[in-house]
């Protein structure tokens, strides 16, 4: 069965061909994020209006890419939550006008569940049950994945996502938006142990998180030294944060997956292609006998491929919409998009 799913949840805009799922014929992304760069974050009016202009080329592109012509289309899908509105609904209204003029069905992605996905398409073995890490810019939830189309949050963060709070700190630190990845390579060669942040836990709810209080920490550090005429060493700063984060994130997927009797773990979104994260969850898998699957960094940042690979499981369990299929800017991983 050969898909073409587009993802334009946020500043990427991308396509993928999957055949049967797992197979990947083409992968297309193209980044918006130079333009959203000059602003210091997404701007969702710039990205919905990018994602008009680019849409049809780069559909057409993973289409040329598969080798294989438009009408050997099965289905169409994409991203349909959450996300920018405004950005969903380009991806999503040029989908559905494609399944439309194909006669074929429409498949709406849940983007978390995409990202989920990335662990598919990189392990052709991993099957659910499992237990799944999504961090990135938006969100840092833990899921217990029963299936493929059946999971439960288990934990979420109560105020910024793990990458948000990398990126505010990437900007006291004067790194090109998005910081995430340049705070990685500073990491590299920092002292973790010279400045002291904190990990918070949320009273009751051992899987939630909370980085407020790391990024305001940290960043007030930049601020106060900056005040006092004196350097922060990035570099430490850097390696701070990193630890800071995967001390909050790593214990809880691991505790989660126990707590659920899981055996396998993943983690996908940007934030999973950190350095220190990978090493630290490696290590503590490793000690209590888990195996762990970590797409490679190519699949844990918004692509097609994911959105692709999803939707053929959404396909098997007959969640299939129509031209009537709406977006939504918010909407839970366990909740089915179809019908809505
Ligand atoms: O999944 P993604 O590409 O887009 C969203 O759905 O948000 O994630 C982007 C986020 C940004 O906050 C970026 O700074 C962060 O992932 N990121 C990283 C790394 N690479 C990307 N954070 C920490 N370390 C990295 N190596
Ligand atoms: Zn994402």
């Amino acid at each position: 069965m050969l898909i073409l799913a587009l993802e334009s949840s946020c500043d990427e805009t991308a396509a993928s061909v999957s055949r049967d799922g797992r197979e990947i014929l083409s992968n297309v992304v193209y980044s918006q994020i130079d333009m959203h760069a000059l602003y210091g974050g997404v701007v969702p009016e710039i990205a919905s209006r990018k994602h008009a202009e680019k849409i049809t080329a780069v559909a057409a592109e993973a289409v040329r890419q598969a080798g294989i012509e438009w009408s050997d289309l099965d289905a169409v899908a994409a991203t349909c939550a959450p996300g920018l509105i405004g950005a969903l609904l380009v991806g999503a209204n040029f989908a559905k006008a494609c399944s439309l003029m194909l006669n074929v069905p429409f498949i709406p992605v849940h983007h978390i569940r995409g990202h989920i996905a990335a662990g598919y398409v990189a392990f052709p073995q991993l099957e659910p049950p499992f237990t799944a890490l999504v961090a990135s810019g938006g969100h840092t939830v833990i899921i217990d994945v029963e299936d493929y189309t059946k999971m439960t949050v288990l934990g979420t963060t109560r105020d910024d996502a793990a990458g948000e709070a990398f990126d505010k700190i990437g900007r006291v630190l004067s790194l090109p938006y998005p910081g995430g990845a340049a705070l990685d390579k500073l990491a590299q060669t920092g002292n973790k142990d010279r400045y002291k942040l904190p990990r918070a836990s949320v009273n009751g709810h051992p899987f939630d998180f909370s980085f407020s209080g790391l990024k305001t920490a940290a960043v007030n550090l930049a601020h106060n030294a900056k005040q006092k005429g004196e350097e922060i060493d990035p570099n430490d700063l850097a390696a701070a944060v990193a630890h800071a984060v995967a001390d909050s994130v790593v214990p809880r997927v691991v505790a989660a997956a126990k707590e659920m009797g899981r055996k396998k773990i993943t983690a996908a979104g940007g934030v999973a292609a950190n350095s220190i994260l990978r090493a630290k969850l490696t290590a503590l898998c490793e000690k209590e006998g888990i195996e762990l699957y970590l797409p490679p960094l190519s699949l844990c940042g918004d692509n097609g491929a994911m959105i692709a690979c999803q939707a053929y499981y959404e396909y098997m369990a007959g969640n299939t919409s129509d031209s009537s299929q709406n977006c939504y800017a918010n909407m839970a991983v366990s909740d089915q998009l179809c019908g809505r």
